[in-house]
């Protein structure tokens, strides 16, 4: 007998840190979780949950973890984020679509078998959009699902791909054969700049912002690299796994898409460091442009419509940006560095 677990892939990164500690939290305890780490010290020890270091793009792991276990659910957090995607576009690509590829096969595999569809979560990012200027970016200010998906980086094309990729699973995969095949349960969220007071990013474009906070927490002087009056969303990590979980567990029948925005606040760097000033009034905060980084910046919006995952599945923040501050990040990240 196989045994049924939820998969968490790239369960030791930012977004997988926050998931496990909620899915535990809810007493799911038959967790799978796969990365190329080891999960934090903090993450281990939890009831009912194995974790296997090895890699979404080995075959042979994948099949070995099919024949032992019934998936029905998929996290798929694994990605190389925006800014390290450029410095490694061919890796990337592999680890980004190859990945997912190699995931939704798995899933459509384990949905036939079982004769119900798997469900696949999959994060998506504010990183698909690319606006063209600076004038288009003030002209178009909260974009909607369908505009402007003309990304500017690796990482924005191999996620709008993995959209595409996830919704021909859901809705056309084997269309031509005799018997109509169950197919899976994708769902997805576009993430704008995530934030979180436990962890720290690695290789996203929008990491100013949690550095600078970081940063400032522990006293340790910040050169921003994109301007002060550079503005995207952002949200709070809770948040973040707060929208997969009740997209998750929102009925079928109620989603009026597979892709769907979702955001918190939106502010400029400079809005941010008179935020963290306030709290850390000797942070030294400064703007050291590096114009690479700052034009994928600028190609991405500065707010998102989010108003279909509010109709369709009761999407609202938690935190909004003055309870994100006060509530979540600075006394978490305060206690997080002693200070
Ligand atoms: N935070 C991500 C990045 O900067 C965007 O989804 O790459």
């Amino acid at each position: 007998m196989r045994k049924k677990a939820i998969l968490v892939t790239g369960a030791a990164g930012e977004m997988g840190h926050e998931l496990l500690r909620r899915l535990a939290a809810e007493g799911r305890n038959r967790l799978l979780t796969l990365d190329v780490r080891p999960l934090p010290e903090s993450l281990q020890g939890l009831e009912g949950h194995v974790h296997v270091v090895g890699d979404i793009l080995d075959p042979q792991l994948l099949a070995r973890l099919v024949s032992e276990y019934e998936i029905d659910v998929i996290y798929h957090l694994a990605a190389l984020l925006s800014t390290r995607a450029e410095f490694t576009p061919e890796t990337a690509h592999r680890v980004n679509v190859e990945g997912t590829m190699n995931l939704l096969r798995l899933a459509a595999e384990q949905s036939q078998w079982r004769g119900q569809p798997v469900q696949f979560l999959f994060p998506s990012s504010i990183a698909i959009y690319g606006l063209p200027d600076l004038e288009s970016k003030a002209l178009f200010n909260r974009v909607r699902e369908w505009e402007w998906n003309q990304p500017r980086t690796m990482y924005g094309c191999n996620k709008i791909y993995g959209e595409m990729l996830g919704t021909y699973f859901s809705r056309y995969y084997r269309q031509l054969a005799p018997e109509q095949p169950v197919t899976i349960d994708f769902r997805c969220v576009r993430f704008p700049g995530l934030i979180s007071a436990f962890t720290l990013p690695s290789g996203g474009t929008s990491d100013y912002g949690p550095e600078m906070i970081h940063a400032a927490a522990q006293g340790e002087p910040y050169a921003c690299f994109v301007r002060e009056d550079a503005r995207i969303p952002f949200m709070t990590m809770p948040d973040a796994i707060r929208a997969l979980l009740l997209l998750a567990g929102a009925p079928r029948e109620r989603l009026s898409r597979l892709v769907y925005n979702v955001t918190a606040f939106s502010l400029s760097a400079g809005e941010i460091r008179d935020r963290v000033q306030r709290y850390f009034p000797d942070a030294r905060i400064t703007f050291r442009p590096d114009p690479k980084r700052q034009a994928i910046i600028d190609s991405w919006p500065a707010d998102v419509d989010d108003s279909m995952a509010r109709r369709d599945w009761g999407w609202e923040p938690e935190y909004d940006v003055e309870r994100a501050f006060e509530e979540y990040l600075i006394p978490n990240i305060r206690q997080r560095y002693g200070r």
